[in-house]
């Protein structure tokens, strides 16, 4: 499996599927939440009110993950996680490791084969972009190690180039496993 980190927005991305940093409520908000919705359309909405009314009427816990279509965006899926908060307490690297292995566990239940990652926890819900990286990076690795044939592809998009260097440098450390 391909792990790498470019700037970029993740609308855009030619991926199959795309990782948003919702909130419990999937019912939208700023950030890149508010770009994903943005740019997929009513649909990818419409999409998020149907699971709260049918299979997560208390929205999606922290650290879990769960995914849509994409509507207009380029990629066939939305993988929606909600990340730990920093202001509200939530510091444990655990919870925020959850997000990316999660994440990756319903993008390849569905078939994708290339997945497109945000720093999620790195803007509102205030973690460092440094503590954000070394817990995704060691977090995919981690998950690639025990899922030789997952997925073929995890990009990192990362909006601006002071958290791309931030990844940059977390990919460029110790590879866990055996490799
Ligand atoms: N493409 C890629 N990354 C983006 C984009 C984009 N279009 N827009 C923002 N980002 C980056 C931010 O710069 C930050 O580094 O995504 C990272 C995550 O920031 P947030 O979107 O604020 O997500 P998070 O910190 O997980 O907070 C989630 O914010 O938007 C609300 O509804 C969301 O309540 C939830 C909370």
């Amino acid at each position: 499996m391909r792990i790498e980190a470019v700037a970029g927005d993740i609308t855009v991305q030619d991926v199959d599927a795309v990782v948003n940093a919702a909130n419990s409520s999937l019912l939208g908000g700023g950030g890149v939440d508010g770009a994903i919705h943005a740019a997929a359309g009513t649909g990818l909405l419409a999409a998020c009110r149907e699971l709260r009314r049918t299979t997560l009427p208390d929205g999606l816990p922290t650290g879990d993950a769960v995914a849509t279509g994409a509507g207009r965006l380029r990629a066939r899926w939305v993988v929606h996680t909600v990340g730990p908060d920093a202001r509200a307490g939530q510091t444990d690297p655990a919870l925020l490791r959850s997000c990316f292995t999660r994440s990756l566990d319903v993008a390849a239940g569905l078939g994708a084969r290339t997945v497109a990652f945000p720093a999620v926890s790195a803007g509102v819900y205030g973690w460092s972009a440094d503590a954000v990286a070394e817990h995704a990076v060691a977090a995919v690795r981690g998950w690639a190690d025990t899922h030789p044939d997952g997925v073929d592809l995890v990009r990192f998009v990362l909006f601006s180039p002071r958290v791309l260097g931030t990844f940059e440098r977390a990919l460029a450390g110790p590879a866990s496993g055996s490799r």
